[in-house]
């Protein structure tokens, strides 16, 4: 064979090594796939095309010079996922611990330059021991190159980090600027500072799994979207999701071929409990409604009182926001309004029509929440469903108390269909609440004080808590029997398919922070 082909063929064998055999056989020992093999499962198969297999890191200081790995720790190209096309880097533990050189950081760049221009995803599988310490400030430009990047692709193409290892330091700020942040259990953590430092400067004794791990992402912070139980199912759940997105914010997601029939979901009829304080849980609303197993949950764990996800309803890619009568009575507080909101503008960027089902009665009441910003965060949700432009359609279920039924896609914020159930509540206050307030004086002066009280809680609810006084007005389009909530929902999208908007021109808009 001509020599030069050969050298080339031997070339290409080493990059494929990585970091070699033994670091390999180290990587598979913490259960972690390579970074080559991460690629392969994500992507269908002999779709991958590597951009950047020869790259090498320039640097001379600490005798680097003598230390070269073809592609510098990172893998970069493009690929198809159930034939639709997506850019990905993936880090290679193997090679100075994923570590991040001037040359890793401009391979990403590049693709992620690519993603941009072509208007594909970009997917990072992120594991990495952060800055390479021998390229000092170098590297650190590089990160915040990519961090730039990140913030010029957002909004226009969906872009979704998987944490399948170290991520820290200033590492960490590229996946949080992504739309999703997928973590495995046990093997990934992230954090700005470790445990080592944490303990110098605060004294706290922390592990890197307490301080950054999945579980800790997933309930405590909300850093993390979803969590795996290992690299197969964090990469299965990349997959799933794409397959709720659009390629870029100039295209819909796929509609997936329905035939609409009698639609009926009897048991719908009987999950709001007779008993207005008793809690259900919303989920089995949800999974009534949509289309079978079709629901993809974001932050399940994390803020549960209110649920967020991607569902089909009728074939057709929703974003579902609702709250859950299961935690905290289904009210709004600090970490919820977040949650929600930021789902919320993710779908409206991505074209995604939104679902919002309805059980709130109010606010989180407390100190806690007041001293921690409710106002704030309660008002991101607000705005963020008032500024989308996408199909907005939401179901009251039972309560729709104070602020809070203005917030959860209100008529009056934009919504284009809202529809209730029988079982709603919609009203100022709870019935109980509302009668200590404006019966006051009656109460005080009767002589049996808790029989005047029930008597005026049942006139009040009476009056108040049904749909029919916010149906009288057009704030409720239509009283629905539950049962058909799945044949009016699918209707309604359908209709609102070709919704418009025109808004506003301005630089953007100033979400409260
Ligand atoms: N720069 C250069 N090389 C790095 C590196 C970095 N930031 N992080 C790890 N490496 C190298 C190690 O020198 C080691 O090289 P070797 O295979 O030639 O021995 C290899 O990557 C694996 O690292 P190791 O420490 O053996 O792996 P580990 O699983 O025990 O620990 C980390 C992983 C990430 C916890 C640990 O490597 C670490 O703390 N790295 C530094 C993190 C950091 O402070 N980064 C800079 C700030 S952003």
């Amino acid at each position: 064979m001509n020599d030069k082909i050969q050298s080339l063929i031997d070339k290409k064998a080493q990059a494929l090594l990585g970091g070699g055999e033994k670091r390999i056989a180290a990587q598979h020992a913490k259960k972690k796939l390579t970074a080559r093999e991460r690629i392969d499962f994500l992507l269908d198969e002999g779709s991958f095309e590597e951009i950047g297999m020869l790259v090498e890191h320039r640097t001379t200081d600490f005798g680097m010079d003598k230390e070269k790995y073809p592609g510098d720790g990172v893998v970069t190209g493009y690929g198809t996922i159930n034939g639709r096309l997506v850019y990905v880097f993936a880090q290679d533990f193997t090679v100075f611990g994923g570590s991040l050189s001037e040359t890793h950081a401009e391979k990403i760049c590049k693709v992620m330059d690519m993603a941009l221009k072509v208007g594909a995803p970009m997917i990072g599988l992120n594991d990495s021991g952060g800055a390479r310490i021998q390229e000092g400030v170098r590297s650190l430009g590089g990160y915040a190159d990519i961090f730039y990047k990140n913030v010029q692709s957002s909004g226009v193409i969906p872009q979704i980090s998987a944490i399948m290892g170290p991520c820290a330091g200033g590492a960490v700020y590229s996946p949080a600027m992504t739309d999703f942040t997928m973590m495995v259990e046990n093997t990934s953590y992230m954090f700005v500072t470790g445990p080592n430092v944490v303990k110098t400067v605060t004294n706290e004794t922390v592990t890197a799994e307490e301080l950054g791990g999945a579980s800790t992402h997933s309930t405590k912070s909300g850093v993390a979207h979803t969590t795996s139980a290992n690299d197969v199912e964090c990469l299965e759940d990349v997959k799933k999701l794409l397959s709720y997105l659009p390629q870029n914010n100039m295209e819909l997601p796929a509609l997936y071929p329905y035939e609409l029939g009698e639609e009926l979901r009897p048991n719908l009829d009987t999950i709001v409990p007779e008993t207005s304080t008793k809690p259900y849980d919303m989920k089995d609303v949800i999974n009534e409604i949509i289309d079978e197993d079709s629901f993809f949950e974001i932050h399940k764990d994390f803020a549960e009182n209110i649920v967020v996800g991607f569902a089909r309803l009728g074939g057709r890619s929703i974003g579902i926001v609702a709250n859950n009568p299961m935690f905290l009575a289904g009210c709004l507080d600090v970490n919820s309004s977040t949650k929600a909101a930021r789902f919320t503008r993710f779908c409206d960027a991505f074209n995604i029509p939104l679902l919002v089902l309805e059980d709130v009665p109010g606010f989180l009441p407390g100190t806690d929440q007041e001293w921690n910003g409710i106002i704030v965060h309660g008002a991101k949700l607000l705005y963020a469903l008032s500024e989308a432009t996408v199909p907005k359609v939401t179901v009251i279920t039972r309560k729709a108390y104070g602020g809070a039924y203005d917030v959860m896609n209100s008529k009056h914020i934009g919504a284009d269909m809202n529809f209730a159930w029988p079982t709603a509540e919609i009203a100022v206050m709870g019935a109980k609440g509302a009668s200590e307030i404006i019966f006051k004086k009656e109460i005080a002066e009767a002589n049996d004080q808790e029989a005047k009280l029930a008597e005026k809680e049942k006139e009040y609810a009476e009056l108040f808590a049904t749909p029919y006084e916010a149906a009288k007005r057009g704030f409720i389009d239509e009283v629905i029997l539950p049962h058909n909530t799945r044949r009016k929902l699918i209707k309604a999208f359908a209709m609102l398919e070709n919704k418009v908007v025109d808004t506003p021109k301005r630089k953007h808009g100033n979400i409260p922070l």
